[in-house]
């Protein structure tokens, strides 16, 4: 059964709390097989806590979930969150930093091939073999090399390929990617989103993707989950993101320079959109 509209992820009721705050409240969410949808909201909004919680990656806080399904089965995440990741099986989370997904001291040879053995039981030179074209398909020229290179004797935009091509190996139902592009300047931001969302369709894997630039929602998201102060506020196609009802949306897309408001004192900051939220009027 390969339903295109069967839920890959399901959630419901999710809270995550540091202490008194309540970081993550009430969130429901449900992410399709093979969609893409794109979590927005400014620093401090809650999305890595969101993302956290659903990934088995956070290192503090405490999660309470009414329903977290992935594929159909249920996962055990209530409670305080433990200090060393859990590994979900069909489940792949990415960071902004590719430096704190990749374990330091391994080449990214072994590491690959350890995840293509951890997936489908096939002989080390078959791994092997399947590692190279992989990082062939993340545009890596010298493939032999960097298999046998270790993390940091790459440069970051190798490093940030290399994580992707380590992430999807697993060929996961679902890759959650925090900010995979935020560490890049805009024109490289464009190249690696593309490719993360290529590599995803080629998986049949549906993405999660945690951003702050609304145009690269446009760009290669199906939906967008939108999030302020800890809530999830909004959540529509973004084919009709100008349609946009809340005004906090309303306020991150007045923030994306346009033709037409292309001088830098025009625009809106944030600041000005909460403060018209608040009522207190900028
Ligand atoms: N490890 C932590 N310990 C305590 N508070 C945290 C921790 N991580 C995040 N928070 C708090 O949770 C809230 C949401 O943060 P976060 O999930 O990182 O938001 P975002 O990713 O949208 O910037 C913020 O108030 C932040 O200060
Ligand atoms: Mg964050």
């Amino acid at each position: 059964m390969n339903d295109q509209s069967a839920p890959v992820l399901r959630v419901t009721d999710l809270n995550v709390t540091y202490g008194t705050n309540h970081a993550v409240r009430h969130a429901d969410l449900v992410v399709r097989r093979g969609e893409r949808v794109a979590v927005v909201g400014e620093s401090g909004s809650g999305k890595t806590s969101l993302a956290g919680a659903i990934a088995g990656f956070l290192d503090a806080g405490t999660v309470e979930v009414e329903t977290l399904e992935l594929d159909g089965s249920s996962i055990e995440r209530t409670g305080p969150a433990g200090r060393i990741p859990v590994r979900t099986p069909g489940l792949s989370m990415i960071f902004q930093d590719a430096m704190s997904s990749l374990d330091p001291v391994w080449t990214i040879g072994s590491q690959l091939v350890a995840v293509l053995r951890a997936t489908e039981r096939v002989s080390k030179r078959r791994a092997t073999a399947d590692a190279i074209e992989r990082l062939r398909a993340v545009g890596i020229t010298d493939p032999d090399r960097v298999m046998g290179a270790e993390p940091h004797e790459l440069s970051g935009g190798m490093r940030q390929r290399v994580m992707m091509a380590i992430a999807l190996a697993s060929k996961p139902a679902l890759l959650i990617a925090d900010e995979p592009t935020s560490a890049l300047d805009a024109s490289l931001a464009v190249g690696a989103m593309q490719l993360m969302v290529d590599l995803a369709e080629q998986e049949g894997t549906a993405v999660l993707v945690i951003t702050h630039d609304i145009e690269l929602c446009r760009r290669f998201t199906d939906f967008v989950v939108v999030m302020y102060q800890g809530e999830i506020v909004e959540q529509l196609p973004s084919s009709r993101l100008d349609g946009a009802t809340h005004p906090y949306t309303r306020g991150l897309l007045e923030c994306v320079p346009t033709l037409a408001s292309a001088r830098l004192d025009e625009l809106p900051t944030l600041e000005s959109v909460r403060a018209r939220l608040e009522g207190t009027a900028a």
